[in-house]
């Protein structure tokens, strides 16, 4: 029963491994990109009356984000957002949210 048992577990890891290793192209971005789908929904899916992120210009997002940082842009509180964030990672999150249908 027991030698059961972790076979099925071996299995189950290997499987988890395989998705892993299938999305690890992008999973920089999507990483990164989570703490904004609370706000802009998941997948940059965001309710009505919200900025929907999905599909959103590359280089539009890169370069709201760094005005939001540096002030150039008004904002309740994407300027505060913006500022917790590394060019790099703005890169990789703009990038995800540009390639989301
Ligand atoms: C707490 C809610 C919240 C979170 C979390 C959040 N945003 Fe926002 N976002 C807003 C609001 C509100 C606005 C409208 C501008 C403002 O008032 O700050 C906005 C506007 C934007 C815009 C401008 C859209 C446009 O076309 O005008 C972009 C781009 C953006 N957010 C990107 C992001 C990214 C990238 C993240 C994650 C790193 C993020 N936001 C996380 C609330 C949020």
């Amino acid at each position: 029963m027991k030698k059961i048992a972790s076979a099925i577990c071996v299995s189950g890891v290997l499987a988890f491994c395989a998705g892993a290793v299938q999305a690890a192209d992008d999973v920089g971005g999507r990483n990164l990109a989570a703490a904004c789908a609370a706000c802009h929904g998941t997948n940059g899916h965001a309710v009505p009356g919200m900025a929907a992120m999905a599909g959103m210009d590359k280089t539009y997002i890169v370069k709201v984000m760094q005005e939001f940082k540096t002030g150039k842009r008004p904002a309740t509180l994407m300027h505060q957002i913006a500022k917790g964030y590394s060019d790099d990672q703005i890169a990789l999150i703009a990038d995800y949210y540009s390639k989301q249908k």
